[in-house]
């Protein structure tokens, strides 16, 4: 495929399909190219350097490919390493944090916001520091949920493990007062519903991959970046391993079939 022009997303796995799903209902008619980190995931358990090295290493193969702007859609590497990033490339570079934290800040009526993560996120404070620097007033209230993970994954998305899963998790975090939840990693959007079970109607939900694919629509039209339409758009996934368990699990995140899934050596 021609990959001039496209828009490149990374993540340590299939998490960010959840990122890319959103990006491609907002932004339909452009063509994506999307890297999954799969021989190196999980990053959410690991340092800060190594994260940060890893990053680089997909940003690099994407830039190579001549994609037109590039989103961390890992919560992870947007923590650890979007800065980096952003001073590295001479292109947009967008993340899943600054997004999140600006709905949170726009949804809550209390200033008590909730936020999950893996334990890297969490370890990072890179939500509180954003949501500090949008609402300084604002209190927020950080769990690490890491085995959410592997039951979004293993499909476990619904019944009495994830519903016990969540209450041990969550309901610390709801004895805070929260009135709005962040879903501050890429699998939670899949478990969204055991989630707001958990939480109760009163509390609203933030799903980051939204937030993102809204702020990429907005920062394609701002730089005049975005394409002519008149190419049929197209989806490239990329993995550093394991290409067929990520298009069987992929599906269930990406929410269609995942064709063209190719090995690369990074
Ligand atoms: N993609 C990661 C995140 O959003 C979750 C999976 C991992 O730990 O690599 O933080």
């Amino acid at each position: 495929m021609d990959e001039e022009g496209a828009i490149g997303v990374f993540d340590s796995g299939v998490g960010g399909l959840t990122v890319l799903r959103q990006i491609t209902l907002r932004v339909p008619g452009e063509s994506t190219i999307y890297l999954g980190d799969t021989a190196r995931v999980p990053y959410g358990t690991k340092s800060p350097q190594t994260v940060i090295r890893y990053a680089r290493t997909c940003a690099r193969l994407l830039t190579d490919r001549g994609i037109k702007m590039l989103v961390v859609a890992c919560n992870t590497a947007s923590a650890f390493a979007v800065e980096t990033l952003r001073k590295e490339l001479p292109l947009p570079v967008l993340d899943v944090i600054g997004p999140g934290a600006r709905t949170a800040v726009r949804k809550t009526r209390t200033g008590r916001i909730g936020v999950i993560g893996t334990s890297g996120t969490v370890a990072s404070r890179a939500y509180p520091d954003a949501i500090a620097q949008l609402a300084p007033d604002a209190q927020v209230f950080c769990k690490p949920c890491p085995l959410f993970v592997p039951l979004a994954e293993e499909g476990w998305t619904d019944g009495e493990v994830p519903r016990a899963v969540a209450h041990a998790y969550l309901d610390e975090l709801l004895r805070e007062n929260i009135d709005t939840l962040v879903l501050g990693c890429t699998h939670y959007p899949l478990l969204a519903r055991v989630i707001a079970e958990t939480a109760g109607n009163a509390i609203a939900l933030v799903d980051s991959a939204e937030a993102t694919a809204e702020a990429v629509e907005e920062t394609l039209g701002r730089l005049g970046l975005g394409g002519n339409g008149l190419n049929s758009p197209q989806r490239h996934f990329l993995v550093s391993d394991a290409p067929e368990s990520f298009s069987r699990v992929g599906a269930r995140f990406f929410g269609s079939d995942l064709e063209h899934v190719e090995w690369v050596d990074c």
